[in-house]
């Protein structure tokens, strides 16, 4: 086996998806803490409170507590190079968040014991189901009063149709955090707390003679509760894992360290490895082909003194090493990657070699774009772009001082290729007020930020009622969409025309008015 295969094979690629609060950031550290990345909990990335470890290359950023940026924290467990790639973890949603999902192999959806599926949760979801990834459940917050395992297992089937396979049961209702009965071998897992989680937590095996003479009935229910499950579809298969038909899940608290280790060793044994990627024509690239990789995301101004850009890539197939020159496949251009990192919160660590899985950040990346694909040597290759989402905010765009039109107009243009907002324009509206159309609000923000901050261009935002985006296939029939007050049409950049709604009952009384309007989803699973 080549080098390449085998340090491919050592690779697991993944991001954690969930709805703020539901405890991102302390999983995140918990699973560091346990290959030890880092040497005490909190070292990653926090809110406020933690201020310290907060990424604040922006001013917004610490304005605001939050962490804008994603990137990806790489540490190695067992034999295995883990990547963990960072969501942003904030109210808002952008489009990134979606992006950072086509650069993973697997999803650990985190949902909190007490709430179950959450609103963002379902939408990252979607995009998982969509591009047919994998995802482990990790139920979380088990040592809090919650709802019954039962009820949590049972709305993943009817709220998403996927089918809960748990590995792990919990003894003890949520709040009452005994241990775990470990359903591969029905052997009961104690976990011990230590003071706030700071270190991995203690566990003990014991066999169940052992575990009902100690817990008795606790043992007992959580015995009984795993035989209705084993009734129920929910034994484990390596298939439907791997056809996302249905989850491997695991009941933990991130906060105690409880339950962190399993959910590493699954990530470990049963995550699927980088695998070929198809490029636009559908024909796989080998792992073991020169090397190539697609970006994913693309971040100006981490670097306050050099406003300088990195674009974040991940490595399809091949070896990366630092200093070889690539082409990229849209302009076909050579780039050099001299100053090739990783970069997590506030680390930056150089990256000389990496393998199929790894995402290596980019500096001085002022040529790339979200999307492009990079390779060296013959043959060449080209990934299928990403798509664009259903954006489901819009605001009109003018110049806050007119006497900056043109650095307006240049700024704009900028922000567009690199996808922090999609730009969309009619006649009706005019080429000096181009409307920002984003999956979330915060892309407004960091889209005005920089205009006023990069371009010396302040910007003035009016927000318009829209909510729903669909496709018009048709331009003949561009007058019926705005003849309404309730919605409007418009052309991206990309040449796609946009017919926005109101809301989805303005669409629907538009189409019952005329049957014969054609409109298409902006994207499938997204809308
Ligand atoms: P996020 O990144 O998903 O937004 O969530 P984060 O990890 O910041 O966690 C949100 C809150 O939930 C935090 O409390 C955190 O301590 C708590 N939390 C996370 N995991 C668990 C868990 O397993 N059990 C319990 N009981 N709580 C958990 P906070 O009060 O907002 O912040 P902090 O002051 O505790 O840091």
């Amino acid at each position: 086996m080549t080098d390449v295969l085998r340090e491919a094979g050592r690779r697991r690629t993944f991001a954690v998806i969930s709805h703020p609060d539901a405890g991102k950031s302390t999983l995140t550290e918990a699973l560091a803490l346990h290959a030890r990345a880092i040497t005490e909990a909190g070292a990653v990335h926090g809110k406020a409170g933690r201020r310290g470890v907060v990424s604040d290359w922006m001013d917004m950023e610490q304005a605001r507590g939050i962490s804008i940026t994603s990137a990806a924290l790489q540490f190695t467990y067992r034999d295995s190079v883990i990547n963990l790639l960072d969501t942003p973890g904030h109210a808002d949603f952008s489009e990134d968040t979606y992006r950072v999902l086509s650069a993973v192999d697997c999803a650990v959806m985190l949902l909190d014991a007490a709430k179950g599926l959450e609103p963002q949760t379902l939408k990252l979801f979607d995009v998982c189901r969509f591009r047919g990834i994998p995802v482990i459940t990790f139920i979380n917050k088990w040592d809090r009063p919650g709802r019954a395992a039962l009820d949590l297992c049972e709305e993943l089937v009817d709220r998403i149709g996927l089918q809960p396979m748990p590995l792990t049961w919990p003894v003890g209702e949520a709040g009452r955090f005994l241990g775990v009965l470990d359903r591969t071998d029905g052997t009961y897992i104690r976990y011990t707390r230590t003071a706030g989680g700071a270190t991995a937590a203690p566990e003990e095996r014991m066999d169940s003679g052992r575990a009902e003479a100690e817990l008795g009935e606790d043992w007992i229910a959580a015995c009984e509760e795993a035989e209705l499950l084993a009734e129920s579809g929910g034994e484990f298969d390596a298939d439907r894992f791997a056809d996302a038909s249905a989850t491997p899940v695991l009941f933990g608290s991130g906060v105690l360290n409880f339950g962190v280790r399993h959910l590493l060793d699954l990530i470990v044994d049963l995550a699927p490895r980088p695998a070929p990627r198809p490029d636009v024509d559908g024909e796989l690239r080998p792992l073991d082909a020169p090397f190539s990789a697609f970006v994913f995301k693309v971040q100006t101004g981490m670097d306050r003194a050099h406003r300088d850009q990195v674009a974040f890539a991940r490595v399809c197939s091949g070896v990366f090493e630092r200093g070889v020159v690539v082409t990229n496949a849209t302009t076909k251009r050579p780039f050099a990657t001299k100053y090739a990192q990783q970069v997590f919160g506030q680390e930056r660590t150089t990256v000389d070699v990496a393998y199929p899985g790894d995402v290596v950040g980019l500096v001085n990346a002022n040529a790339l774009r979200v999307g492009d694909t990079l390779y060296v040597d013959k043959p060449a290759v080209r990934y299928p772009g990403l798509p664009s989402f259903a954006p489901a905010h819009f605001a009109v765009a003018r110049a806050a001082d007119l006497s900056r039109a043109k650095q307006f107009r240049k700024g704009i243009e900028q922000l567009e290729s690199e996808g922090v907002v999609q730009i969309l324009r009619s006649d009706r509206r005019g080429d000096g007020s181009p409307v920002f159309a984003a999956v979330g609000p915060m892309q407004f923000e960091v889209a005005a930020h920089r205009l006023d901050s990069e371009f010396n261009s302040p910007v003035r935002l009016d927000h318009l009622p829209y909510t729903v985006a669909r496709r018009l296939p048709d331009p003949a029939q561009r007058p019926i969409v705005n003849a309404s007050s309730r919605s409007e049409s418009l052309i991206r950049t990309d040449g796609a025309e946009l017919a926005l709604f109101t809301d989805q009952i303005a669409m629907a009384v538009i189409q019952r008015q005329n049957p014969d309007l054609r409109l298409d989803p902006l994207v499938a699973g997204t809308d």
